[in-house]
């Protein structure tokens, strides 16, 4: 399959997705809302892009003030980060685009911003890619990420899983996402780990000079 092809299906399985995605987070969302806060400690700039924003989840820790902009591949998890928006009563621009493909000249915001993102992106290193190309030269880009397990053994199950997980729910376990970091070009600022196994991680990364 190629990337367009893929980009397709991803798009029409969070579609699909949609009527039930913040459902099946729930669970998680309790330990998720403190990695988003962690992140979200990090911003500071007058725009900001957060890309493959889904439903809405970071928009309870978006700042007052700065000029606020997300995409999303899928227009049904856009609608309903429409309707949070307007319940939380934030000014907030709202696209459908594909982070492969940003919509957006060079260099137009301070701040980029993606959750739990590239695991589903089917070519991740040409979206970050996009995020270097889109972001301030003095700019940050903060990514919070699951990504393969370091421990050989782990990372071993993780492959060994990963079609299972893609096909049940669209994202992959197994993603080498610090590496496709450096092969887009960006420079990693820092990566903190947030649970024991160091599968999930808060990452910030800035463009190459
Ligand atoms: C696991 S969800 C995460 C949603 C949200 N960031 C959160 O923290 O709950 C992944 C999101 O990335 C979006 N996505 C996947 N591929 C994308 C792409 N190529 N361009 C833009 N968004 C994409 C999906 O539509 C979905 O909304």
């Amino acid at each position: 399959m190629n990337r367009v092809q893929a980009t397709a299906r991803t798009q029409a399985r969070y579609d699909r997705l949609a009527p039930v995605y913040d459902l099946m987070g729930a669970l998680m969302e309790r330990t998720a809302q403190k990695w988003r806060r962690l992140l979200w400690e990090e911003v500071e700039g007058e725009s900001i892009l957060e890309v493959g924003g889904g439903t809405g989840k970071n928009m309870p820790f978006y700042p007052k003030g700065p000029r606020i902009t997300a995409i999303d591949l899928s227009e049904r998890m856009l609608q309903r980060a429409r309707r949070r928006a307007a319940r939380l009563g934030l000014e907030v621009e709202l696209r459908q685009m594909d982070v492969q493909a940003l919509d957006f000249p060079d260099k137009s915001f301070d701040i980029v911003v993606a959750t739990f993102v590239f695991c589903s992106v089917p070519d991740p290193v040409l979206g970050l890619r996009e995020l270097g190309r889109v972001v301030k030269p003095r700019g940050k880009i903060l990514l919070l990420e699951h990504i393969r397990p370091e421990c050989p053994w782990l990372g071993r199950l993780f492959d060994l899983l990963n079609p299972l997980v893609v096909r049940l729910f669209g994202f992959n376990i197994n993603r080498r996402t610090l590496l496709s970091l450096a092969e887009a070009g960006l420079k990693l600022d820092f990566v903190k780990d947030l649970d024991r196994l160091g599968i999930f991680k808060l990452i910030g990364a800035r463009p190459s000079a």
